[in-house]
């Protein structure tokens, strides 16, 4: 089924906290802006909004996301998990390997999440995290989990300068899959992980995201606050920060920015720089 309608949605949902209130828009700017809209309003814990359409998609680093009508998903859900800001990357990670889950749950194809949160297949960035968090005196008041899949795009509607970074599900498969059930997939995923994340140690969650990133122990070259740290991958920590033993045989931790192997082009992929769309 193709068309998105919160009743499709919430058919065989079963979540304990994701999709209560579940908002289908046409057309929005961004499935984030609505959402943090909502959230600053009182919008509660595990609302979901969802566009077919998003004027103003917006990727990571203030790039733009392509989000054509008809073919993708674009979502957003609020969370406001009890937990002091510096813990928040937790939640990013946690909801790249709930994103990875649902992929390979509906498509059959084996993603790799690249740090902090793509979603690549055959090393093309097939979906894109960007969560926005409001805090108050180091605490989380809300984040906003914005998750985009590319799903049933062709090809043609990639612009070209994308075409060698970015796919969709379709084309990786050679098939249209449905996006209301890839939705309700990834919603049960988010509302598993996240009451897990909720109830225990982030430990499974952290390993999970290791095994899907397949980076420990690979070479990488990272640009964080302009700086370029070139390293090895030792893993993650119980922070989410990314842990690099750089050359000089010390240990470094990276919290944030864009990260590429060699003889891998920098991270242009699925987004679109601020010119864009
Ligand atoms: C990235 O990889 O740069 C992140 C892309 C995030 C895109 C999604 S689509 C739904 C939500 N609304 C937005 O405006 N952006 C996110």
């Amino acid at each position: 089924m193709n068309t998105l309608s919160s009743l499709a949605i919430k058919t065989r949902l079963g979540t304990q906290i994701i999709g209560k209130k579940i908002h289908v828009f046409g057309e929005l700017d961004s499935t984030n802006s609505e959402a943090y809209r909502m959230a600053q309003d009182g919008g509660q814990e595990g609302e979901v909004v969802v566009a077919d359409r998003q004027l103003r998609g917006r990727g990571r680093l203030g790039r733009r996301w392509l989000s054509p009508p008809g073919v993708n998903l674009y979502v957003s859900v609020i969370l406001r998990p009890p937990i002091p800001v510096r813990n928040a990357t937790l939640i990013t990670l946690m909801a790249a390997v709930a994103t990875a889950k649902a992929t390979k749950g509906i498509s059959g194809l084996q993603p790799r999440i690249k740090w902090p949160n793509d979603l690549l297949i055959n090393n093309k960035k097939v979906a894109g995290l960007l969560n926005e968090m409001n805090g108050k005196a180091g605490q989380v008041e809300f984040i906003v989990l914005g998750i985009g899949i590319n799903v049933n795009m062709t090809m043609g509607m990639i612009p070209e300068e994308m075409k060698s970074t970015a796919t969709s599900l379709r084309k990786e498969l050679g098939y249209d899959i449905s996006r209301v059930e890839l939705l309700r997939a990834l919603l049960q995923e988010v509302d598993r992980e996240y009451q897990a994340f909720l109830t225990g140690e982030p430990g499974r969650m952290l390993r999970q995201w290791e095994e899907f990133s397949h980076m420990v122990g690979k070479p990488v070259e990272m640009r964080s606050f302009n700086e370029v740290i070139r390293g090895r991958v030792k893993g993650i920590d119980s922070n989410g920060s990314l842990l690099l033993s750089v050359p000089d045989g010390s240990e470094k931790k990276v919290i944030a920015g864009d990260i590429s192997q060699p003889g891998e082009l920098p991270n242009k992929n699925q987004d679109l720089d601020a010119k864009g769309q």
